[in-house]
C-alpha cells in the first residue's frame, strides 16, 4: 500500500512527521507492507497532515488526521480507502481542489518532491528539452513573450520584455537571479513550490539561463526556510548527477548551474536591488534605478530577476506553448496566479486560479469565510504594504489591471483576512511600525517618516488634536509616497489611506 504524508512545512508543523511514525509502527504491528512516500502539501492547509492512500480508483483523503487517530484508522481499513469520519472521499474530487486551474502547481501534492523518476512521469523536463530544441534563445523568449506571462513576484512586468532586455544587453556573462526571499505577510506559494516541486524552479531557471545566455544562476532563499533549504539543495544536487544542471544541460553542450544563497532575515533584501547587494556579500542596501539589472545587475551584469512562481510557470509555457498559458486569464492578466488564503479564515491554503475570479469567491466560496465565525471586515491584499479592502471592493475582479482601478493590489497574490474586531487605525499603525523596523535607511521619507508615521498614530488614537494630526499624517504619506526610493516607503501609505478611507470610525475613539 502506499501511503502518502506531507513532508511540507505546513504539514510538519502539525505533526506529520509523527503521523508518519504512526503509520508505520501500526502497519508493522498489523503485518500490513506500507510505502510511506512524503509528498508536498495540496494546499488544503485546514486539513493538514492529510493523508492520502492509493486505491484502484485513485487516491483516498484523511484528514486533518493526528497520531491518536491512526489506529482507528487502520481498524476502519484506510489502507483500502475505508469509510472514517475524517476521509473525504477520493482526493481529486474534493470541490476546494477541483475547481482550481492548477498549471504551476500541477505537480505539487501529487509526486515525492526530490524524485526525478515521478518528475520525469509527470511532465517534468518536457519543457527543458523544448527549449534545447529551439533554434535561437530569442525564440524562447518570444514564447514567454507569447504567454502574457508576468512577473509574479508582486510587480507583474511583463517575465518575457524583462529577458528581451538581457538577452539584448551586451556582454559575455550573464546570470538568472530568482527572488525566494518571500516576505510578504500571508504568502507561502514560493515556499510550497520549493518544497513540492524543487525541479520546476530549477527547470524554469535553466531555460531562463538558456533564452537570454546565462551560464549561472543564483535561488536567493529567505532563512526562514530551512526545510525549502533542504530540499532545494538535495534536488540542485540530484539535478546535477542526472546531467540536466553543470557543464553539459542534458547533453547539450550547454552549460547551466544553480547556487543556494540564504538571506538573513531582512525584508527589504527581497527588493530586487538589496537582494543583489547582499549576493555580493554586502549589507542589503537598495540601489538606485537606472541603471536597470537586466542592462547591469549581479557584478555589474546584465541579470534576469524573477520571483520563484515567474520563474516555475515557464516550464509549462515552452511544453504546451504560449498561447495555451495565454488561453487563462483576462485583460492583460494572463495565465494563473496561486493565490494564499491567510489570517482569519476558515479554510486557509492555496488556490492557483486564472485571472478573473473575485475576492468574495476566494474569501466565502474557497475560504468559508472567517475562523471566528464573526462577520469578515476587511481583507488585506498584495502583503503589510497592499490597502485594506471591505466587502464593497470583494466583487472586483482579480485582474492586475481591474483592480488596481478599483483601489487593490494584487502583489504576490497573498490574502490576510480579517473579522470585525479588528481595529483598523491599529492596523495602520503596524504597517508605519513595519516600515520603521524594515527600512534599509538609504533614503529620508521612509527611514524618518515611517517612525514619526507610528507617532502620529499613536496621538490620533490618543484624541489628541485630531484634526491637525489628520492632515499631517496625510501630508507624511503624501511625501512618503513620491520622495522614497523604492516600494518600501513608497507603499506603506497605502495600507494607511485605506484604513482611515474605509474605516474612518477606528480613528474617532
Ligand atoms: P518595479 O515596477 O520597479 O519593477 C518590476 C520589475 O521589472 C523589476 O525587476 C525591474 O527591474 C523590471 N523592469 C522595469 N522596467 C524594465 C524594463 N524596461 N526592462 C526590463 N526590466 C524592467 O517594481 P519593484 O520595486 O521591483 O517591485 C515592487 C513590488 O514588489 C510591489 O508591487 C509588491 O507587490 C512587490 N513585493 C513583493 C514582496 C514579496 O514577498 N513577494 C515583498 C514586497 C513587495
Ligand atoms: Fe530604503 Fe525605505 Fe528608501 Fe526603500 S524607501 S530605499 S527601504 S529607506
Amino acid at each position: 500500500h502506499i501511503v502518502y504524508v506531507p513532508i511540507d512545512a505546513t504539514a510538519r508543523s502539525v505533526g506529520a512527521d509523527d503521523v508518519a511514525a504512526a503509520i508505520a509502527r501500526e502497519a508493522a504491528a498489523r503485518g500490513e507492507p506500507v510505502q510511506i512516500v512524503r509528498n508536498g502539501t495540496r494546499g488544503l492547509c485546514w486539513l493538514e497532515p492529510l493523508v492520502e492512500v492509493a486505491t484502484p480508483a485513485g487516491r483516498v483523503a484523511y484528514g486533518p488526521v493526528d497520531v491518536a487517530d491512526v489506529a482507528a484508522l487502520f481498524a476502519a481499513d484506510f489502507l483500502r480507502g475505508g469509510a472514517h469520519p475524517l476521509a473525504h472521499g477520493r482526493t481529486d474530487d474534493i470541490t476546494w481542489l477541483e475547481s482550481q486551474e492548477r498549471l504551476t502547481f500541477a505537480r505539487v501534492g501529487i509526486t515525492d518532491p526530490l524524485s526525478l523518476a515521478d518528475y520525469r512521469e509527470h511532465g517534468g523536463l518536457r519543457g527543458l528539452r523544448a527549449a534545447l530544441s529551439a533554434k535561437t534563445g530569442s525564440d524562447i523568449v518570444e514564447e514567454v513573450v507569447r504567454s502574457g506571462l508576468r512577473g509574479r513576484g508582486g510587480a507583474a512586468f511583463p517575465a518575457g520584455i524583462k529577458w528581451r532586455t538581457v538577452a539584448g544587453a551586451p556582454g559575455p556573462q550573464k546570470y538568472v537571479c530568482c527572488n525566494a526571499d518571500e516576505g510578504d505577510s500571508g504568502t507561502f506559494s514560493d515556499r510550497m513550490l520549493m518544497e513540492g516541486d524543487p525541479y520546476v524552479l530549477l527547470e524554469g531557471m535553466t531555460i531562463a539561463g538558456l533564452a537570454v545566455g546565462a551560464d549561472q544562476g543564483y535561488i536567493y532563499l529567505r532563512s526562514e526556510y530551512p526545510d525549502a533549504e533542504r530540499t532545494l539543495l538535495a534536488a540542485i544536487e540530484a539535478a546535477r548527477a542526472a546531467g540536466w544542471l553543470g557543464r553539459d544541460v542534458l547533453g547539450s553542450g550547454r552549460a547551466f548551474d544553480i547556487e543556494l544563497r540564504r538571506g538573513a532575515g531582512a525584508y527589504i533584501c527581497g527588493e530586487e536591488t538589496a537582494m543583489l547587494e547582499s549576493l555580493e556579500g554586502k549589507r542589503g542596501m537598495v540601489r538606485p534605478k537606472p541603471p536597470l539589472p537586466a542592462i547591469s545587475g549581479l557584478f555589474g551584469k546584465p541579470t534576469v530577476i524573477n520571483n520563484v512562481i515567474t520563474l516555475a510557470s515557464v516550464p509549462i509555457i515552452l511544453d504546451r506553448g504560449g498561447q495555451y498559458y495565454a488561453d487563462y486569464g483576462m485583460g492583460r492578466s494572463r495565465g494563473t496566479l496561486p493565490f494564499q488564503l491567510a489570517g482569519n479564515i476558515k479554510r486557509g491554503g492555496l488556490v492557483e486560479k486564472a485571472f478573473g475570479l473575485t475576492l468574495r469567491q476566494l474569501v466565502y466560496d474557497f475560504g468559508g469565510g472567517t475562523a471566528s465565525g464573526r462577520p469578515v471586515r476587511a481583507v488585506q491584499v498584495g502583503g503589510p504594504l497592499g490597502p485594506y479592502l471591505p466587502e464593497s471592493k470583494f466583487d472586483v475582479p482579480l485582474d492586475y489591471e481591474a483592480f488596481a482601478a478599483a483601489g487593490g493590489m494584487i502583489g504576490h497574490g497573498g490574502l490576510v483576512v480579517f473579522d470585525d474586531t479588528v481595529d483598523m487605525a491599529l492596523m495602520a499603525r503596524y504597517a508605519m511600525e513595519f516600515c520603521a523596523i524594515e527600512s534599509c535607511g538609504k533614503c529620508t521619507p521612509c527611514r524618518i517618516g515611517s517612525t514619526r508615521g507610528v507617532e502620529v498614530i499613536d496621538r490620533i488614537r490618543k484624541n489628541e488634536r485630531r484634526g491637525p494630526n489628520l492632515a499631517l499624517l496625510r501630508d507624511l504619506c503624501d511625501t512618503m509616497t513620491h520622495g522614497s526610493l523604492c516600494a518600501m516607503g513608497g507603499l506603506t501609505p497605502a495600507p494607511v489611506l485605506s484604513a482611515l478611507e474605509h474605516f474612518p470610525e477606528d480613528f474617532q475613539r
